[in-house]
């Protein structure tokens, strides 16, 4: 597929899978993915599982993502991860902002705006959720959700800071519900988060930021919804627990 863009893939296991299990699925995916250059392709396990995942993954082109990050850099905070103890473990990619945590964990846009570049400070490239909810979408507010979430989460970063932030445009009624937005309705989303961030920063720099859509992304889906001029990879949740789906969603998106 010829893209402006390197599509970027990457599994979110969510809170999914024990060590054992972990490494079996890492195992299998390394037999599918392991040369894949093409695109790049991410996995995202839980916290406990990043050790054992990091030793298999360590000579693959398969690279390593955690699922969130503490916005302190150590210190008494209970319960939290920081970015030392992420980058012990080779990972190089973090989703901040995911709409669970959002949800769960009241994460505010001005929260994952530091902890955004609280990443970039320890050159760990985030991937920023963005997404409205159904109630947004049919009252006709997702525009001005999706901006003011954008604007709120990747205002003050640096322009080259952007250009390696990845954004994930992720509806949140498509997550985990088996319904995905059309590929129109994708691109028309997609569009206009790059004209928010052109008008923060600017043209040149919104053109090499890359957004990738999240929402039931499966096997049948993928190739579709990557064929949209602004979208740039996939953020994958239910089906990135198994070796067969998450590997013929990066196949189907190859050339
Ligand atoms: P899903 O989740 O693919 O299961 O819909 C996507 C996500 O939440 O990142």
């Amino acid at each position: 597929m010829e893209k402006e863009r390197k599509l970027i893939i990457a599994g979110n296991w969510k809170m999914n899978k024990t060590v054992a299990e972990a490494h079996d699925l890492v195992r299998g995916l390394k037999l599918e993915l392991a040369n894949i250059k093409d695109i790049d392709v991410v996995i995202c396990p839980p916290f406990t599982a990043l050790s054992e995942v990091s030793k298999e993954v360590i000579e693959s082109d398969i690279r390593l993502g955690a699922q969130n990050m503490s916005e302190h850099s150590g210190g008494a905070y209970t319960g939290d991860i920081s970015v030392l103890m992420l980058k012990e473990f080779l990972v190089r990619y973090v989703i901040l902002g995911h709409s669970e945590r959002r949800e769960y964990h009241k994460e505010s846009d001005a929260l994952i705006n530091i902890k955004t570049k609280a990443a970039h400070a320890a050159s760990l490239r985030p991937i920023v959720c963005v997404g409205e909810t159904l109630e947004e979408r049919e009252s006709g507010r997702f525009e001005e959700v999706i901006t003011t979430q954008v604007k709120g989460c990747l205002a003050g970063l640096e322009k080259n800071q952007m250009e390696e932030t990845i954004i994930a445009y992720e509806p949140v009624w498509a997550i985990g519900t088996g319904k995905t937005a059309s590929a129109e309705q994708a691109q028309e989303v997609h569009a206009l988060i790059r004209k928010t961030v052109a008008g923060l920063f600017d043209e040149a720099t919104a053109k090499r930021v890359r957004i990738q859509y999240g929402g039931s992304v499966k096997p049948a889906n993928a190739r579709e919804l990557m064929g949209q001029p602004d979208i740039d990879g996939a953020l994958v949740g239910g089906a990135a627990l198994e070796v067969r789906s998450f590997s013929d969603i990066v196949k189907n998106c190859l050339n």
